[in-house]
C-alpha cells in the first residue's frame, strides 16, 4: 500500500483571548495509519481536532487534508473527512436508520446499501429500526461511527471515541478501526484517555502538552525508548547479596523485599551476565520476567520530563 499524505498540519496556532490554546503544530497522518492523539485535559487536543474539521477558525498556519486547505479550499477538503467531535449529532426521536439517511442526502453516492453495511459493519444492524431515543450510550457511539463512516472517508477522526463503549464495544471499535486503516488504506486519528486501548490500536503517537506537541514517533519507537523493569525473585536469604552484586553492575534498582523479590533497570539482553553473577555468588535464582514500560507508564514519563 502507498502511503500517501492524508492530513498535514502546518505550524496551526489557535489564540483565544490573546492566549496561545494551540501552538505551532506540525504533524502528518499517512493513508493506512492510525494515528493517537495524547495529552493531559485542557492539553488542546479537542481544539486541534475542532480545526481541522472547521468547527473553530484556524489562527496561523493551515490544516491540508488531500492536499486541500481548510482555510482556502474548506469544501474539497473536508468531502473526504468523517468525524465524531465529542457527541455525535443524532436526532432521537427518529429510528437509527433515519438517522443515517438523513445523513446521506447531504452527502453524494451513498443509498440503502451503504447504509446497511455500515451499520452491519458496527455491529447496530438490529437496532436500527429502533428509535434512537431507545439507545444506550454506546448504542449512540456506535450510530454516531456510523454516520461518520458512511461516505467511505479517507480521513477518520474520532474524540474520545471509547466514551460509554463496554469491554466488547471497545474491541470491536479497535477491529473495525484497524480494519480501516490496515485494510482500507484509511488515515484515523484517535484520541483518547484511555492508553491501553491506544497501546493495542495505534501506529503513531504524537504528545500534546500545554498546546505544544511533545513528540510525533511510531508507537514502536516510543515504546522501545521506555524502561525495562526486570523481576528477579531468589532465596530471602540472598536478597541483600544479590541487591548488592546487582548494583555493582551498575543497576538502577527499583525495589527489594523480603520474600526475595528484586525490581530493577535490566534489559533483557543484560540477563544473562546479571544471571550469571548471581549464580557464580551462590545465588539461587528462582525466577526471572522482564516487562517493558506499559504506553501509560511512558506518557506519564514523558509529561514528568516535560514539565
Ligand atoms: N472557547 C474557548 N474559550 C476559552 N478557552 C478555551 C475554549 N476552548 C478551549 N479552551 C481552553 O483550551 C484548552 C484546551 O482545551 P481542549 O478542549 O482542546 O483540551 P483537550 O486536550 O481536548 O482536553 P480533554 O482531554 O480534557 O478533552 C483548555 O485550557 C480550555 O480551557
Ligand atoms: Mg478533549
Amino acid at each position: 500500500m502507498d502511503r500517501q499524505i492524508v492530513v498535514e498540519l502546518k505550524n496551526v496556532t489557535k489564540t483565544i483571548n490573546h492566549k496561545k490554546i494551540v501552538e505551532n503544530l506540525n504533524f502528518q497522518i499517512h493513508s493506512g495509519e492510525i494515528f493517537g492523539f495524547l495529552g493531559p485535559n485542557g492539553a488542546g487536543k479537542t481544539t486541534t481536532i475542532r480545526m481541522m474539521v472547521g468547527l473553530t477558525r484556524i489562527s496561523e498556519g493551515d490544516i491540508f487534508i488531500n492536499g486541500f486547505s481548510i482555510k482556502s479550499d474548506f469544501n474539497k477538503a473536508i468531502s473526504n473527512v468523517g468525524a465524531i467531535v465529542e457527541n455525535p449529532d443524532l436526532y432521537k426521536y427518529m429510528t437509527g436508520y433515519q438517522n443515517l439517511k438523513h445523513f446521506a442526502r447531504m452527502v453524494q453516492g451513498v443509498g440503502k446499501k451503504e447504509i446497511i453495511e455500515t451499520a452491519e459493519l458496527l455491529g447496530i444492524g438490529n437496532w436500527i429500526k429502533n428509535p434512537v431515543r431507545t439507545y444506550s450510550l454506546g448504542m449512540r457511539q456506535r450510530l454516531g461511527l456510523a454516520q461518520a463512516l458512511l461516505h467511505h472517508p479517507s480521513l477518520v477522526i474520532l474524540d474520545e471515541p471509547t466514551n460509554g463503549l463496554d469491554p466488547e464495544g471497545i474491541h470491536e471499535l479497535r477491529n473495525t478501526l484497524k480494519y480501516l486503516a490496515h485494510e482500507k488504506g484509511v488515515a484515523i486519528l484517535v484520541s483518547s484517555h484511555l492508553l491501553s486501548e491506544m497501546q493495542l490500536m495505534c501506529d503513531k503517537v504524537g504528545v500534546i502538552q500545554h498546546g505544544k506537541l511533545i513528540t510525533v514517533q511510531n508507537i514502536e519507537d516510543f515504546m522501545r525508548a521506555g524502561k525495562c523493569v526486570s523481576s528477579i525473585m531468589v532465596d530471602p536469604s540472598q536478597i541483600d547479596m544479590a541487591y548488592h552484586i546487582i548494583l555493582q553492575m551498575g543497576k538502577n534498582i527499583i525495589s527489594k523485599d523480603m520474600s526475595g523479590k528484586l525490581l530493577a533497570e535490566i534489559e533483557q539482553k543484560d540477563i544473562p551476565e546479571v544471571n550469571h553473577k548471581l549464580m557464580e555468588s551462590g545465588i539461587r535464582v528462582y525466577e526471572v520476567q522482564t516487562q517493558q514500560e506499559t504506553l501509560e507508564e511512558r506518557f506519564l514519563e514523558v509529561m514528568e520530563e516535560n514539565k
